[in-house]
């Protein structure tokens, strides 16, 4: 991979919860400028908080990074606000969605743009979220507590590109939507990705749909990379089709399921 075209770089981070839980232990990943790269793994893997120590979120957790660094194009973004973070062009989509719920959609997508002045502007990429999200305009005027999951996936990724982001960090998007609504809402990330250039960090257990839409994938377990490679390689790879796709061996299996448990923990030894 050419350096020159990595936009972003964790390298070797710590991270450790009320000064005593560590829950990073040396998580290391690139990511190329205009790709879209998947963190994967289940329940509790680390993929959140990975999110989060990138865009300086960890503070109102009481978490910390204790060891690594982070660049942003070959700068150190470690010590910079979340603010600071969203003037160059990085924020994040928080998991669960968190919509202004009394706000309606257009209220909500406008608090996105705080960071942008000109009127102009501002009306200039609204229109572009609604270009993207045909869905968001005709819901433009409904409160966003009274529109559907998929909506409010929409509405929190809209809100996000109102502020010109060049770096998108996506947490578990497909978080209870059906799948036809995943795929809705994946087919407007790709189409993000490919037409405004947006990179894309994107958390999901949902592994499966991850790595149809990405270009190259981490696998995380308890706090730490388990496998990379390209959503090709990983979603031919037979332990992830075991304990992340559900198809190697017939039937689905669970991560408490003892054999696959013994499995991987062959795999990860
Ligand atoms: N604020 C916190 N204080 C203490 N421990 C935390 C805190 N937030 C998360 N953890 C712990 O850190 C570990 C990683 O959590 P994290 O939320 O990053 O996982 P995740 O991969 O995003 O999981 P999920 O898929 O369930 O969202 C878990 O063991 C979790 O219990
Ligand atoms: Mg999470």
């Amino acid at each position: 991979m050419d350096s020159k075209n990595i936009v972003l770089n964790v390298n070797g981070i710590e991270v450790i919860y009320n000064h005593v839980i560590l829950v990073l232990k040396g998580v290391s990943l690139s990511v190329p400028e205009g790709s879209i790269v998947a963190i994967l793994g289940g329940n509790g893997a680390g993929k959140t908080t990975t999110l989060r120590a990138i865009s300086n979120l960890l503070k109102a957790e009481r978490g910390e990074v204790t060891k690594g660094s982070i660049d942003l194009r070959g700068e150190r973004i470690d010590n910079l606000s979340p603010s600071d973070l969203v003037k160059r062009g990085v924020v994040q989509v928080m998991e669960g969605r968190h919509c202004f719920a009394h706000l309606t959609i257009e209220e909500n997508l406008m608090t996105g743009s705080y960071t942008r002045k000109s009127k102009g502007e501002i009306a200039a990429n609204l229109e572009k979220v609604y270009n993207y999200f045909p869905r968001l305009k005709t819901r433009r005027t409904s409160q966003a507590a009274y529109t559907s999951g998929g909506e409010q996936q929409m509405c929190a990724i809209g809100r996000a590109i109102m502020a010109n982001p060049s770096l998108v960090l996506l947490d578990e998007p497909s978080m209870g939507l059906a799948p036809q609504i995943v795929e809705e809402v994946f087919n407007i990330v790709q189409d993000l990705n490919k037409k405004e250039k947006v990179t894309f960090v994107l958390a999901e257990q949902n592994t499966n749909m991850a790595l149809k839409y990405s270009d190259y994938g981490y696998i995380m377990e308890s706090g730490r990379i388990v496998m990379d490679g390209t959503a090709s390689d990983l979603a031919s790879n037979e332990d992830v089709k075991e304990f992340y796709l559900g198809v190697g061996g017939g039937e689905r299996k669970s991560f408490k399921d003892v054999k696959s448990y013994k499995r991987r923990k062959r795999w990860l030894a």
